[in-house]
């Protein structure tokens, strides 16, 4: 059972105000993006890597995979102006994969054995996530901050990346959405709408996105922690 995924480090990590993009920066001396390469480096199931990066930051990708001697990355491919663009772009040069997962380089603690449970969903079943149970109390609310509606907690996920398909799925749904001009927030959303059955597999909540400044104090305890084990 094998895999190839896309790692998608084509935005600018606006929201992380480091005037950097915030795969650039360092967790323990290491930047971020190769924290999240080395986790499939080092997994002996994926075949390949597809790095999705801004063209403009190749050699400062390049430079890095060297010195960290990340040997996976077959290709970089050129972003493009929102995520599911760049998803789009690295599809493409994808097309001879049975099960493609796409993954946020913004995601460095993904663990292999969450990784393995949701690669053997989507070979079986076609298309399935990785999440965890919402832990707050979810409400609706409208423009003047008036509650609207308490949502019924048990059904409720918070959705993360890595996301799995079958190559032919993730194409069809992608296409889809470009015809009709739709743009979602992750691929399964895409999925959804051709009417394919999604999957939900269960991660943990170390696996969070790294988007705002105080999201680096907690990934630095994530560090300690998964270090420690
Ligand atoms: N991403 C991408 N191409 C884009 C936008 C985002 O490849 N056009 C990637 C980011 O590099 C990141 C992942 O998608 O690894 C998740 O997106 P997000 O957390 O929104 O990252 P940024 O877009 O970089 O951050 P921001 O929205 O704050 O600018
Ligand atoms: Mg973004």
């Amino acid at each position: 059972m094998t895999y190839e995924v896309m790692v998608l480090a084509a935005g600018q990590g606006k929201r992380m105000k480091a005037g950097k993009n915030k795969q650039f920066i360092e967790l323990e001396g290491k930047p971020v993006i190769i924290h999240t390469l080395t986790v499939f480096e080092n997994d002996p199931m994926c075949k390949e890597i597809k790095l999705v990066i801004n063209e403009k930051e190749v050699p400062l990708f390049e430079a890095l995979l060297e010195s960290y001697g990340i040997s996976k990355v077959s290709e970089m491919v050129p972003g493009g102006k929102e995520r599911q663009d760049s998803v789009y772009n690295g599809l493409l040069r994808m097309e001879n994969a049975e099960i493609v997962l796409v993954h946020d380089g913004a995601r460095p603690f993904i663990r292999q054995e969450v990784i393995h449970r949701l690669v053997e969903k989507a070979k079986r079943d076609g298309a399935a996530i990785v999440g965890v149970p919402v832990k707050d109390t979810i409400k609706k609310v409208n423009a003047d901050l008036l509650i609207e509606e308490t949502v019924e907690r048990a059904a409720l996920w918070m959705i993360q990346t890595p996301q799995a398909f079958q190559y032919s799925i993730l194409q069809k749904a992608h296409l889809q959405a470009k015809e009709e001009q739709y743009m979602g927030t992750d691929e399964s959303s895409l999925v959804e709408r051709i009417g394919m059955p999604v999957h939900m597999v269960e991660g943990d909540y170390e696996n969070i996105k790294l988007t705002t400044p105080e999201d680096l104090i907690v990934a630095e305890a994530i560090l300690k922690k998964q270090k420690a084990e």
